[in-house]
């Protein structure tokens, strides 16, 4: 049945979804509320496929002995945060090469000033000193590869993404204009999904940087597969300031706008009722509350991956359906854009 999915959902109408996660460390509440949570609550609207980003993974120094394992450890976690593969496909990005491909095509068609001037280049040029690979700087043609091949409409992604659609979308007018016609394009036209809350959750040690992976004070971030005694540290540790009464959008108290925002999404009540409940309270009150809904929030997320993570098979047969899936839709892409730019086609 699960098969039949995207063949069902052209017939049915439903636009394409097409995201993704690196997988370097483990996920945060950044991955899960910026990128993930949405991807479930979204999914029976949309035909989705949702990759782990191995390729990503290596644009930064790498441990070739740990790669594949967290490759699965993400796609395991894909599925305890609610992905359901009656709406959705798992696959990881390296198992399909037509990826890798359509990178070269676009490549040869990107002009390297807009690498240059990413955002997100920078940043982590300026981190890797004299080391930065082409690979970091070729980082964003490959996402656009990922989203392209898949002829994906939306691609949920959080705010700090944001400038690599615009790319992916500035790649599609110059591909259609120098290879499609007006009547027939080569690639389809993606558009970002960013929600509002919790695009940009932000560091627990620092309210004005973003909570990353790649901060090396672990205390910045909770983790999905911290346990409850981690959680507790972290939230106990965290940045807070001195005023009393708790407020949203106070822009000198970004870390309490933060910790509200957290506790506003991971508990599903409205802002408006948190704003009221948390109005007259203290840190000293607050953060046990906090640490309570993060750990309820994560804890059946955290037993389903134990699940998913005891059974191999099931997993390896979830990443196998999600590759031929993925496969048979890339592979008409890759084509399309090859004979549009005029290659021959095998005899
Ligand atoms: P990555 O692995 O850095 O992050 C995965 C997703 O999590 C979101 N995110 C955040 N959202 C809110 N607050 C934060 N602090 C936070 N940190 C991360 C990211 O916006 C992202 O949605 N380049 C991508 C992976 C990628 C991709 C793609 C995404 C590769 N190909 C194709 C979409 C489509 C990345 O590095 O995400």
């Amino acid at each position: 049945m699960t098969a039949l999915i995207p063949f069902l959902a052209i017939l049915m109408g439903k636009q394409r979804v097409l995201s993704g996660v690196q997988p370097t460390g483990n996920l945060h509440l950044g991955n899960y509320l910026g990128a993930i949570r949405n991807w479930v609550e979204i999914q029976d609207q949309y035909d989705n496929f949702f990759c782990v980003v191995d390729l990503h993974a290596i644009t930064v120094p790498h441990d070739p002995t740990v790669l594949a394992g967290n490759s699965y450890a993400i796609a395991a976690l894909y599925l305890a945060c609610g992905i359901d593969l009656a709406h959705s496909n798992i696959f990881i990005q390296s198992h399909v090469s037509a990826h890798a491909e359509l990178t070269w095509l676009l490549n040869c068609i990107t002009p390297i000033n807009w690498l240059q001037g990413m955002i997100q280049f920078k940043e982590k040029a300026v981190k890797q000193g004299e080391n930065v690979g082409t690979g970091l700087l070729d980082y964003p043609v490959l996402m656009a590869a990922d989203i392209l091949l898949y002829d994906a409409d939306k691609v949920p992604v959080g705010e700090d993404q944001k400038q690599h659609i615009e790319l992916t979308r500035d790649l599609v007018i110059r591909m259609n204009d120098k290879f499609g016609t007006k009547k027939a394009p080569v690639l389809k036209m993606p558009e970002p999904m960013i929600r509002k809350d919790g695009a940009r959750v932000m560091s627990l040690t620092d309210g004005t940087s973003k909570m990353s992976k790649s901060d090396p004070s672990e205390l910045s971030r909770i983790e999905l597969l911290d346990p409850p005694e981690a959680i507790a540290k972290k939230i106990k540790k965290c940045k807070t300031d001195p005023a009393r009464g708790l407020e949203f959008d106070n822009p000198d108290r970004p870390e309490c706008n933060n910790l509200l925002t957290l506790y506003t999404l991971l508990s599903g009540q409205t802002k408006e009722t948190v704003a009221a409940e948390c109005a007259d309270m203290g840190w000293g009150q607050f953060k046990p509350l906090l640490t309570e809904t993060v750990v309820e929030a994560l804890r059946p997320i955290q037993e389903k991956y134990a699940a998913v993570m005891d059974d191999r098979a099931y997993l390896d047969s979830v990443l196998r359906q999600g590759r031929e899936q993925a496969e048979v839709i890339a592979t008409v892409t890759l084509d399309r854009v090859k004979t549009a730019m005029g290659f021959s086609t095998p005899v």
